[in-house]
């Protein structure tokens, strides 16, 4: 492929001839919208980490995925924001089977996803229950399983653990079949990193660690081998769509996890990289749109198939506009 007989710049010379040889697609039919859902009315509070993103009420979440959904958002993801906190994590079971209900009864077709965790839920912060002082792995599994059936029970089409203790998806797994719930498919946080890039989120979620930090459950950023492990484990134990998280400072996981296991594979393109685009943006220093784009294209090439994104509705209109333009 010696120049000047092979010309990479044929190829790139025109529009059409750019899309013809484009090696990646990039549909709205892959984005999952994350969603912050609070007790109350009319509620639309504003996340001032994350400009564009609110907490909302169950009647304005339903209008925000329902505008999410017309413009080609297939799926939403939910988080809850409950009023009270204990160290049981109760308030697991209230709010987000609530909204799961609502938005299945006016979006039947839209995909409702429930993410399983007990950090917004626990007055301490932490993913799983403590004891002394530890996040006792064995002891939190069954408060994930009641969790799961709940969400399962309220219609959620599929759950999603990302509290990263061992043998929670087997646990959730059993307790889902226990309840009839056999064809409720499980999409596991595979490998989650303890990552600096969820700031943003704890501010949506209020859920930051009120003592220490989550590096005894979450990821160390160092490990790519133990993220295939961890794949493993969960694929094993019944996953049907495998995570990576976070996506952008991860892609190489993103590789090998597809290329390895050629499983279901969702990024989860997290607060903290959607936020230093929209602080960048307000300042003039990027564009918003093609950055995002971008961003969105590289998961894609890397080899996910479904992208968690606070951009997505707004991916949907650009991808929506771009082939009505050209
Ligand atoms: C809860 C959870 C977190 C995120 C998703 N689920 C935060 C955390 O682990 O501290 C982060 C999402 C984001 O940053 O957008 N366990």
């Amino acid at each position: 492929m010696n120049f000047p007989l092979y010309r990479s710049r044929r190829l790139r010379q025109s529009a059409a001839l750019r899309a013809l040889v484009s090696e990646t697609e990039l549909s709205a039919r892959h984005l999952v919208l994350p969603l912050f859902v609070r007790e109350g009315r009319r509620l639309r509070r504003p996340i001032g980490a994350m400009p564009g993103q609110f907490q909302l009420s169950v009647d304005e979440l339903v209008k925000e995925a329902a505008d999410a959904f017309a413009a080609g958002v297939p799926a939403v993801i939910l988080f809850g924001v409950p009023d009270r906190k204990d160290e049981r994590a109760s308030g697991a079971l209230g709010i987000v089977p609530k909204a799961a209900r609502a938005l299945k009864r006016e979006l039947p077709e839209l995909i409702v996803i429930a993410d399983v965790c007990l950090c917004e839920y626990m007055s301490h912060g932490h993913c799983g229950v403590v004891r002394g002082g530890r996040v006792d792995n064995d002891a939190t599994l069954p408060l994930l399983a009641k969790a799961a059936v709940a969400y399962a029970d309220a219609g959620a089409d599929i759950v999603a653990p990302s509290d990263m203790m061992d043998g929670r998806v087997a646990a959730i797994r059993a307790a889902l079949d226990r309840a009839g719930h056999r064809e409720t498919p499980i999409m596991s946080y595979a490998a989650k990193f303890a990552s600096a890039f969820y700031g943003p989120f704890r501010e949506a979620a209020e859920s930051a660690p009120k003592f220490g930090d989550r590096r005894s459950y979450q990821m160390d950023c160092a490990n790519g081998d133990e993220a295939l492990r961890e794949v493993a484990l969960d694929i094993a134990e019944g996953a049907d769509i495998v995570m990576v998280k976070p996506a952008l400072a991860y892609l190489d996981l993103v590789r090998r996890v597809k290329q390895r296991f050629g499983h279901p594979l969702a990024v989860y393109n997290v607060s903290g990289e959607y936020s230093m685009v929209r602080a960048a943006a307000a300042n003039g220093w990027l564009d918003e749109k093609a950055v995002a784009l971008e961003m969105m294209t590289a998961f894609r090439r890397a080899g996910a198939d479904i992208i968690l994104t606070y951009w997505a509705k707004d991916v949907a209109r650009w991808l929506a506009t771009l082939t009505a333009a050209s």
